[in-house]
């Protein structure tokens, strides 16, 4: 279903209009393509506070004064106190206006440090201002808040955020982990060369771009969607050189029939497949609840273990499973599909320092808003009007946005990113 408010915006009656009124004005966002593979305009650095982290050690190009920044990383790592909080304002406020349409903002920030409620108040305090700027800059500037301690390990993550790929994701904060070394691709370009991909539920909408976003990342893929849908995947699986599984994820044994299908092992399993089956909780039979609960969390809980516990996905592996902004803030008519999503958020924190200690394996999770899918298409035309326009950027994400986010969690460079629920949102209002 085509955004035709945001093509009506983007004419000069259409401005005028709107503006007029007083009505959103969402800006055409600038989406990576071969063409378009990085922002226009310079990395520009900034430093709040007395920083000790090395940014040359991210390996990205970054330059101390920019006219029209297309970027911009401030160093924050160092704010102490409330006086040099005050350094990220200093920082920040003569160059935000400069920065490009469809620009980005890092905001880098450390760890609370439990020790010093001073420097825990100031960090935190990053988390307020990075979400307050995302909701006021506009014309598809995204702000995003990264916690690290060691520059090496948050290349991926930043190049990822401050590229064109991360269009629709604002308002978030991330935590980076220890650097491994081991992580570094061969082909900058095609990171996932000589890696396996599966992805359910990926014959059609998100998980379908999911596997064309991999492939053209070089793994090779596995498009599993249920039997009736079974054509759809073998045409989506030539089309990208890979095999399609048709298989329901809800059997007992999809685990095991996975692992047989992949006798050489799996890397990247990316966990799409989801229903959604609403009714407000007075009106909803058993049926409907347990059908979501079963394909939305039990069959990732029973895939998930058995493929660790079968050693079919590898060390270095990744999983990336899908929860949504109504996992987060709740939705009225999915008490099913809420529960559904906020386990998964609970399976992504439990199970990631034990996968990753274990089995050499990061477990994160993607949490879309609203995006343009057969699922949103679905929707009522004024709540889905409403659920378009309630966030940062006034517009749905695209299925792409959601499988950019998942190529840098299945990144070999992203290990010490584990644990984490990036929301694909737009910085939705629900649930911020
Ligand atoms: N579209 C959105 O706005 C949105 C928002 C938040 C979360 N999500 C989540 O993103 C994921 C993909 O959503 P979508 O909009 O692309 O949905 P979709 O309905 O377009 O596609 C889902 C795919 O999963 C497959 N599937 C369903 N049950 C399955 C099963 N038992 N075994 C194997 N495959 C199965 C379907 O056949 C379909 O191809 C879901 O988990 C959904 O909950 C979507």
């Amino acid at each position: 279903m085509a955004d035709r408010y945001l093509t009506f915006t983007g004419t000069a009656p259409g401005r005028l209009l709107t503006r007029r009124l007083g009505l959103p004005q969402p800006a055409a966002l600038k989406r990576w393509s071969p063409q378009r593979p990085a922002l226009e305009g310079d990395r520009l650095l900034l430093t709040a506070g007395k920083s000790e982290l090395e940014p040359a050690d991210t390996g990205l190009d970054l330059t101390a004064s920019a006219e029209k920044p297309g970027a911009v990383l401030l160093d924050a790592t160092g704010v102490r106190d409330v006086e040099t909080l005050a350094e990220v304002h200093a920082a920040l406020q003569p160059v935000v206006r400069s920065v490009a349409e469809s620009g980005r903002i890092v905001v880098l920030g450390a760890p609370l440090d439990a020790a010093d409620h001073h420097q825990a108040a100031v960090q935190q305090a990053l988390e307020g201002f990075t979400r307050s700027l995302g909701k006021e800059i506009g014309r598809g500037r995204t702000v995003n808040l990264v916690r690290l301690t060691d520059a090496r390990a948050a290349g991926p993550t930043l190049r990822f955020l401050l590229s064109p790929r991360s269009a629709y994701v604002s308002g978030q904060v991330i935590e980076v982990g220890a650097y491994d070394e081991s992580g570094a691709p061969a082909d900058p370009d095609r990171p996932l060369t000589g890696r396996t991909a599966l992805v359910t539920g990926a014959a059609r909408g998100i998980g379908e771009a999911v596997v064309e976003t991999l492939a053209r990342d070089g793994a090779r893929v596995v498009v599993l969607d249920v039997p009736q849908a079974e054509q759809d995947a073998l045409r989506v699986a030539d089309r990208l050189g890979g095999t399609a599984l048709a298989l329901d994820i809800t059997a007992p044994d999809a685990g095991e029939r996975i692992a047989a299908a992949l006798p050489d092992g799996l890397d990247v399993l990316v966990h799409n497949a989801g229903i959604t089956r609403d009714r407000r909780l007075v009106n909803m039979p058993a049926e409907r609840w347990s059908s979501v609960l079963d394909v939305n969390l039990a069959s990732v809980l029973r895939t998930t273990d058995a493929l660790l516990e079968s050693g079919t996905l590898r060390r270095g592996g990744r999983i990336v499973a899908t929860a949504s902004i109504a996992g987060l803030a709740g939705n009225a008519g999915q008490t099913n599909y809420g529960a559904s999503k906020a386990g998964i958020v609970g399976l992504v924190r439990a199970l990631a320092p034990r996968a990753l200690a274990e089995h050499g394996v990061t477990v994160n999770a993607v949490a879309p808003g609203f995006i343009e899918t057969r699922m949103t298409a679905a929707i009522p035309l004024f709540i889905r009007e409403a659920g378009r326009r309630m966030n940062s950027l006034a517009q749905g994400g695209l299925p792409v946005d959601v499988a950019e986010t998942t190529a840098w969690l299945a990144h070999p460079g992203s290990g010490a990113v584990n644990g984490q629920v990036v929301r694909v949102c737009g910085q939705s209002l629900l649930g911020a």
